[in-house]
This record gives C-alpha cells, sequence and structure tokens, in this order.
C-alpha cells in the first residue's frame, strides 16, 4: 500500500458515493461545540474530504481553510464553499506560515495517514499557541473492530490502516506538543441507528450535552473525539 492506492481509494469513493460516504452535515456540529468554538476565527480541516465540517464552519463565521490528498474531493468541496481556500495536498507538508490557525480539525482521518508523525507536528506547526484542535480517531480495541475485522482479516487496509487503543493515540499526541483537554466516546453509530429506527429522531436534535456525559465503557467506543490545545 502506497499514497498513491490510498489516493486513488477515495477518489474512486467520492465519485461513486458523494456525499452518502459521508455523514450528513448536521452531524459535524457536535465538532465545533465541544471544541468551544464561537464566532470568527481561522479553521483549518485537514483531510476535509467534501467539505462537510467546513460547511459547519461557515455558519460560524470563520475563514475557511481545508486540504485533502483527494482531488475528486477538493473539486466536489469547492463546487459547495467557492469562498473556502481549499487545494489539494498531502498532510504531511502543509502550505501555511507558522501559528496561522484558530482550530484544527481532523475527523475520521488520521488513522489513514502514512507517517502520522509528520502529519501532526505540521498541524502543531500551523496551529497558533492555545488553538484548539478536534480529532476523531479510530478505536483499535472495540470488540467488532478487534474480532470481527481484524480477525476475520476485513479490514479495508487502504483506508484504515491504524487504529489504535485510547492509551496510544493519547501519548502520541502528548509527545507532539498536543495536550489532551477531553476525550469523548463519539456517539454517531447509535445515533444513526435510532435515526433510521424513528423518523422522528433527526440528528438535528442531538444535545451535544448527551457526549459531554462521562461514560464508563470507553473501551467499546468505534471513534474517540479528542479535544486538545496547543501547549
Ligand atoms: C473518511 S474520509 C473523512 C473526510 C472528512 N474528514 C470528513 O469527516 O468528512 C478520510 C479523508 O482522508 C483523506 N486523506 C487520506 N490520506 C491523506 C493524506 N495523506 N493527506 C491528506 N488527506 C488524506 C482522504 O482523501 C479522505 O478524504
Amino acid at each position: 500500500m502506497n499514497q498513491e492506492t490510498i489516493k486513488d481509494w477515495f477518489n474512486d469513493t467520492y465519485k461513486s458515493r458523494g456525499t452518502s460516504y459521508l455523514r450528513p452535515k448536521e452531524a459535524y456540529y457536535i465538532f465545533m461545540e465541544l471544541m468551544g468554538a464561537k464566532s470568527g476565527g481561522k479553521i483549518l480541516d485537514v483531510a476535509c474530504g467534501l467539505g462537510q465540517m467546513l460547511k459547519v464552519a461557515k455558519d460560524y463565521d470563520m475563514d475557511l481553510y481545508g486540504v485533502d490528498i483527494s482531488d475528486v474531493a477538493i473539486g466536489m468541496a469547492k463546487e459547495a464553499l467557492p469562498n473556502a481556500h481549499l487545494s489539494v495536498e498531502n498532510a504531511e507538508s502543509l502550505p501555511f506560515e507558522d501559528n496561522t490557525f484558530d482550530f484544527i480539525t481532523c475527523l475520521g482521518s488520521l488513522e489513514r495517514m502514512l507517517d502520522l508523525d509528520k502529519v501532526l507536528s505540521e498541524q502543531v506547526r500551523v496551529a497558533k499557541p492555545g488553538a484548539r484542535f478536534c480529532y476523531m480517531v479510530r478505536n483499535s480495541e472495540r470488540m467488532s473492530w478487534k474480532i470481527v475485522k481484524q480477525g476475520l482479516g476485513i479490514i479495508n487496509k487502504k483506508g484504515h490502516q491504524g487504529a489504535k487503543s485510547m492509551e496510544a493515540w493519547t501519548e502520541i499526541f502528548n509527545q507532539q506538543g498536543l495536550k489532551v483537554d477531553r476525550v469523548h466516546q463519539d456517539q454517531w453509530p447509535k445515533k444513526r441507528w435510532s435515526r433510521w429506527l424513528s423518523l422522528n429522531d433527526r440528528i438535528t436534535k442531538v444535545d451535544y450535552k448527551e457526549i459531554m456525559k462521562p461514560v464508563s465503557n470507553m473501551e467499546q467506543a468505534y471513534e474517540f473525539i479528542f479535544i486538545l490545545s496547543k501547549k
């Protein structure tokens, strides 16, 4: 597997599935709430895909920046967000000055990076001191991941090579000069089911305070949401 294979896989996926490959826009407000975002500021979404996160950040009147390795994704994101600064980049090298951004998000993507240390150090470099980060990352310890996917060998290796435990992610982030403020369990898988089962349970009804409640079974999280700040 190499970078070209990963890029081709995402290009094909976006061409065939479009936004149906991703969560609906409404499911991204939670990340802004968890970062404590108010109005204004500069946000960079690394591996921005079709720009779902940036569409939400637009509602917060932010200056929008996004990069992705998929040219298909960036083309589609540009159509949806003509005023955003969007470019095709490998996240291992970001074309921005030091200390530029107030908020950095990277959702469902860090586990897909081939050189995670480079990717993280670049984000820390371009973040302002005290900038807030939101990372959503795959949990390697969840039963369904460990036994069903790894055990049966049906992990999509082109897209999910690097799931890790919460402790392993925490250590990597600390080593890069990031302070972990909080870790939450992603609620989307649960919400998606209840949304399908009940026409009334619209995602817009999600109270973000629900996600703030401490949970005892973090090891069964499908994905973790890390809220961090630059030390
Ligand atoms: C599951 S998608 C998530 C997209 C978006 N963050 C979201 O949540 O809507 C993962 C994204 O990572 C991008 N990606 C993978 N490796 C990358 C790299 N090295 N540099 C930049 N983007 C990358 C893919 O093209 C894809 O758009």
